[in-house]
């Protein structure tokens, strides 16, 4: 037996549990470096479909596939060891029927060893959740603004400005709890609104630009560390990366080019390379 003590990795139970208790602490995290440093912070890390529009340069969700999912989903399970990890399901693989949803979902957790997948839920999606839920798979929905419906929707906009779509949003959530999900994310919605679905359901919401009135938040870690010049007004920014990895990287020029490099020669030789 390994001398070393094993961490307990949170679990879709746990994070049920915490309905009503300590918020729960979430970020997107995409690598395994990064997912590292975030997992002992963090309560849950979610391998979001921002992924497109964060790492590999996409305007929308709309052009990530599941091998893009996957790959990014292994990566942060060999950096987090405690946190709950959940794997988006990207545009076009849980849509069409709840078996498609559950052979995917079922793809995604056995060759990532995630513990969980989240869905864009609609109405349209209890259905699904409740197929992939009866059958051992580990539900988190997201509704209000869904970033994979923002091409149908006009863009991507707050959700629940008047009583039609409030009253819209208030069904998804509901349909989303009863059908089995876990928890449920919940984007771009006020305050009030936040607070009355937090109220009806009975798991935990995590809000993303819904204010406090949820269980918990989660944001897209690279808009909260300043890496781009833009950063959502619901978003509190912790640093400026962009910035700083700008000196950084301006002053490994300047030293490269007046050939400032460490002084220990023996850095160098083969035999400190090889070890
Ligand atoms: O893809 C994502 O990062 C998300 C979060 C914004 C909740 O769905």
């Amino acid at each position: 037996m390994s001398a070393q003590t094993q961490t307990r990795r949170i679990t879709a139970s746990d994070i049920r549990a915490r309905k009503g208790g300590e918020p729960l602490v979430c970020l997107t995290a995409y690598d395994a470096p990064m997912a590292r440093i975030l997992d002992p912070h963090c309560d849950l890390l979610l391998v979001g479909d921002s992924v497109g529009m964060v790492v590999h340069g996409l305007d929308s969700t709309i052009g990530v596939t599941l091998d893009m999912m996957i790959m990014h989903g292994q990566a942060v399970m060999r950096g987090a060891k405690r946190a709950l990890v959940a794997v988006d399901m990207p545009f076009g693989s849980y849509e069409s029927s709840p078996q498609q949803a559950f052979e995917n979902a079922a793809r995604i957790m056995s060759e990532t060893g995630c513990q969980a997948i989240k869905i864009e839920s609609g109405t349209y999606a209890a259905e699904t959740i409740d197929f992939m839920a009866q059958r051992s798979i580990p539900v988190i929905g997201h509704i209000g603004l869904r970033p994979q419906a923002a091409l149908a929707d006009g863009g991507f906009k707050a959700k629940g400005r008047n009583d039609i779509e409030r009253h819209r949003v208030i069904e998804e959530a509901v349909a989303t709890a009863q059908a089995g999900a876990f928890a449920i994310v919940i984007e771009g919605v006020a305050e009030d609104l936040a607070r009355e679905i937090t109220a009806q359901v009975k798991v935990p919401t995590i809000g993303i630009g819904a204010s406090a009135a949820c269980d918990g938040q989660i944001l897209v870690t690279q808009d909260m560390l300043g890496v781009f010049d833009w950063t959502p007004k619901f978003v509190k920014r912790y640093d400026n990366m962009a910035e700083r990895t700008d000196a950084a990287v301006a002053q490994y020029a300047a030293d490269v080019r007046s050939r400032v490099f460490p002084s220990d020669n023996e850095v160098y030789t083969l035999r400190r390379i090889d070890g």
